[in-house]
């Protein structure tokens, strides 16, 4: 089935979720819980500490989304509007030309041994790296499990660093996590290898715990927009700017990337994946060598834009709320992805499109206008506007520049004679 789901924002909530369960074929007990706000609390009651009950966000479905030739419908859990609409938008817009392109490094994680009160750090890392096999045996001896399905600590890093309080060997293991996010795993080893660590060095271990820069996993995306489906040369121009002036500041920058994690925590949040590690991974891996944006743009020679986004994404599909979290489950399987691979894949696109669009509406007419007419709407079914009157009371509302109760009222009232 496409994603490409011409008018779906003018369907009602029940609608919509209909042609959802249609596309990602959900059970009526599926269709259920969405319904019913997910999350029971005897669940939310294991989950955390000193629960009093569960907090909800609107629960959005991006469509248009064609990746690696494969269509998807995205679901984001976020409280912002116009996200989800600009990254359907822009979706749209990249479909004209084959979708996005996508790749991923693989699901190799970092764990960090903090060694101290070393005589001679350099001797140490010479301990650690020659015991490098027995390391690794001894970190993989603690996950059998993640061993025999093909992960587990593949190798170990170590490096000399100078701090405020003196030298410290900073030992790190690589660790393919597969499908999970990886932190538990990953720590376990950490805690695991220690002692020995301890041994061969001489040193004393203070922190061991999982790095969220996170920059052996990366996912990557591209997609080509067209420039006559985008707006023409200008809007080229204009988003080529707006690029180069996020390269060149990082006060810019920072919201250029924002806009990127707009569209993946999203993502991250209604799949019950820890978006704070994501969030850590992505700015951090900006900046190595300089804050800098995800994104990059370029021209080609027909004169289209080229957008290609490279960031860490440390996901996972099988631990954490993703398994617990009974909605998290029903939005991997509307997302029909069940790798972290895939759903890697997938977020690098949708921060792709959700960057495109920030900068194709900041380019052009600014952002106000589809925040304003979200605001429209809801005025207008407050109004009491139904069917094809929301349209146009909304119309008039925007052209007008009266976004206001009364106005929607007042032009509902004349509508109807
Ligand atoms: C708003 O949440 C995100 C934007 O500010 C991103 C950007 O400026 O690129 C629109």
């Amino acid at each position: 089935m496409s994603s490409r789901i011409p008018g779906f924002y003018k369907l009602s909530v029940e609608e919509r979720l209909k042609k959802v369960a249609e596309f990602a074929g959900l059970s009526d007990e599926e269709v259920k819980a969405v319904l019913s706000q997910g999350l029971p609390l005897d669940v939310a009651d294991r989950m955390i500490e000193n629960v009093i009950g569960t907090f909800e966000l609107p629960l959005g479905i991006a469509t248009n989304f064609l990746i690696d030739g494969k269509d998807y419908l995205i679901p984001m859990a976020i409280e912002e509007p116009s996200v989800v609409a600009a990254a359907s938008n822009a979706a749209r817009m990249a479909r004209e030309s084959g979708g996005f392109k996508t790749d991923y490094t693989g699901s190799l994680m970092i764990g960090q041994i903090q060694v101290t009160k070393l005589s001679n750090p350099q001797a140490a890392r010479f301990e650690v790296l020659s015991h490098k096999e027995e390391i690794i045996e001894k970190a993989n001896e603690c996950d059998p499990m993640l061993v025999k399905l093909g992960g587990g600590c593949r190798d170990v890093e170590a490096r000399v660093i100078d701090t405020i309080m003196g030298k410290m060997l900073i030992v790190h293991l690589i660790v393919d996590v597969l499908d999970a996010m990886g932190a538990n795993a990953v720590n376990t080893m950490c805690e695991s290898v220690a002692p020995f660590i301890e041994r061969i060095t001489g040193g004393k271990v203070y922190l061991r715990i999982i790095s969220n820069l996170a920059k052996y996993r990366l996912a990557r995306a591209k997609a080509v927009f067209d420039k006559d489906v985008i707006g023409g040369e200008e809007v080229v121009e204009g988003i080529m700017l707006a690029y180069a002036f996020a390269a060149a500041d990082p006060f810019r920058c920072a919201t250029h990337n924002k806009g990127i994690m707009n569209g993946i925590s999203a993502l991250m949040i209604a799949t019950g994946n820890d978006f704070r590690a994501i969030e850590a991974g992505a700015h951090s891996y900006a900046s190595i060598g300089g804050y800098k944006p995800l994104t990059t743009y370029e021209v080609d020679k027909k004169g289209n834009l080229v957008g290609t986004i490279e960031v860490p994404m440390a996901v996972g599909v099988i631990g954490g709320a993703t398994k617990v979290n009974p909605l998290a489950k029903i939005s991997l399987k509307i997302l029909g992805v069940d790798t972290a691979e895939e759903l890697a894949r997938v977020a690098a696109a949708l921060g792709l499109a959700q960057n495109f669009a920030a900068l194709r509406a900041l380019a052009t007419e600014g952002i106000q206008r589809g925040h304003m007419e979200l605001h429209a709407r809801n005025l207008a079914i407050m109004a009491g506007a139904v069917g094809d009157e929301v349209d146009k009371v909304v119309e008039i509302m925007v052209r007008d520049r009266k976004i206001r109760l009364d106005y929607a009222k007042e032009i509902l009232e004349k509508m109807r004679g």
